[in-house]
């Protein structure tokens, strides 16, 4: 298994490309399932999850193609997507074992095919994560749905009917999934609560290219007009915001000064708000977004995650890399998953003061954090030890970066390119 091998306390100063965000791509993916045209996906970041996928929608009968952009000075590629026959409607377990978003597929399935058999995707390193809501929201498009075996089987041989649906929690997945099924349904859909997420509006963005009517992205309320057929369409993925904040709190925890190419401010608000009150500088220039920790060390602040446009879930684990560094307390409060804070041993390993109670987390932030061994146990937890290691005195070595590989294209490279001592081992 890779490891990676940090030697900290090196500024960061340079220009750092973002590519397109893995979490849009993954269901922008999947909405080639909705038509017998192709659909080409530009700025598709190249990534573990990225690839599990292409698996399970080839199994599906998808064919894909991959061109573009592999030069070393490019990023991301293109991809197009073509499902004009559906071989199979099972996503076996095998499959979405390895990556929960796989079960995005329920609701393109069924709204084509009249039928899905999807794996349910089991507990996973960040809590038990049900998707009772995505079973229920079909149950409401008239959707047949039993559990057998460990799977999700769903029959909608008349089609699926629009409804009302309420979602009594925020989940960015089901909004998602309901969303996809609900354009090819018969009649108006209305997702209220629904998740806001700015890669939420990209595949409402990209439906709507492909023939869907879909009105109000992006609010709490989406109305979705059934339409008989989708067609093909071009669509580029909207830039990375977890990946612009990680690098954003890498320019700050050493003490650098980072340009972030292709970045886009207001994906990132919440955060660039949070980390100027902490001392950190994030503004928004014609490429993207410029970052510079004012000297000295950063005053330790209060966050809580919450849904879009709020604090990320998915930047807690390195925001408590950088609290703990900082100059007094802070404290970190995890509202979106329970089991979140695995990052803590380690962080603790290197050196951080970190007490757990219950969701939140108190930081106490110490002068130096000190290079250990540590363990990544899931994707944004590996890089908040990333982080930590470049900040960090002396050396740090990262295990089990596969997770890393889940969601941070050439991590090491974009680092390395701007002075971080940082490189890969890989095992014979
Ligand atoms: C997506 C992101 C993930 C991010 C998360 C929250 C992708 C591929 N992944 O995950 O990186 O951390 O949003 O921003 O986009 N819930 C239920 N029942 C359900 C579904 C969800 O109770 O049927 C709960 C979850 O346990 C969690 C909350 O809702 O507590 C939010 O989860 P959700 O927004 O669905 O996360 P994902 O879509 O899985």
């Amino acid at each position: 298994m890779d490891r990676i091998r940090i030697r900290g306390g090196k500024p960061l100063s340079g220009t750092i490309p973002i590519g397109g965000a893995k979490n849009a791509a993954l269901p922008l993916m999947i909405a080639a399932l909705l038509t017998d045209e192709t659909l080409t996906l530009r700025h598709v970041p190249v990534l573990a999850d990225i690839t599990t996928l292409q698996h399970l929608l080839v199994q599906h009968g998808c064919t894909i193609t991959l061109t573009g952009a592999e030069s070393a000075h490019e990023h991301g590629h293109a991809l197009q997507l073509n499902a004009r026959r559906i071989v199979s409607t099972t996503a076996p377990y095998d499959l979405v074992r390895r990556m929960r978003a796989s079960v995005l597929v329920l609701g393109p399935l069924l709204a084509r095919c009249g039928e899905a058999r999807v794996s349910l995707p089991g507990g996973c390193a960040i809590g038990t994560r049900p998707v009772d809501l995505h079973v229920k929201g079909l149950e409401r498009l008239g959707a047949k749905i039993d559990l057998r075996g460990g799977y999700i089987e769903a029959s909608a041989p008349q089609g699926l009917k629009g409804a009302e649906i309420n979602f009594t929690t925020v989940s960015v997945g089901a909004t998602e999934n309901l969303m996809m099924a609900a354009t090819l349904a018969d009649g108006q859909t209305t997702l209220v609560n629904a998740a806001r997420e700015p890669e939420i509006v990209d595949l409402a963005v990209c439906l709507n290219a492909m023939g869907a009517k879909i009105e109000g992205a992006g609010n709490d309320r989406i109305t979705i007009t059934g339409v008989k057929k989708l067609h093909g369409a071009e669509h580029t993925v909207v830039p990375d915001r977890i990946e612009t904040g990680t690098y954003i709190m890498a320019a700050a925890i050493t003490g650098g000064e980072l340009d972030l190419v292709g970045a886009r401010y207001d994906l990132v608000s919440a955060v660039a708000v949070g980390l100027q009150s902490a001392g950190v500088a994030v503004t928004e220039t014609a490429k993207g977004i410029h970052v510079r920790r004012s000297n000295g060390r950063l005053n330790g602040i209060d966050v809580m995650t919450e849904p879009f446009p709020g604090f990320p879930t998915d930047l807690q684990a390195q925001m408590m890399a950088l609290m703990s560094t900082a100059d007094g307390a802070a404290m970190i409060t995890e509202t979106i998953f329970e089991n979140r804070f695995m990052h803590v041993p380690e962080l603790c390993r290197m050196g951080a003061n970190i007490n757990v109670h219950g969701s939140s987390a108190m930081v106490r932030g110490v002068a130096h954090l000190n290079g250990a061994e540590v363990m990544a146990t899931d994707l944004r937890a590996s890089v908040s030890l990333v982080l930590a290691g470049l900040a960090a005195e002396g050396e740090t070595i990262i295990n089990r970066v596969y997770h890393l590989d889940r969601g941070y294209e050439r991590v090491e490279e974009k680092l390395a390119a701007c002075g971080a001592e940082i490189e890969r081992l890989t095992d014979d």
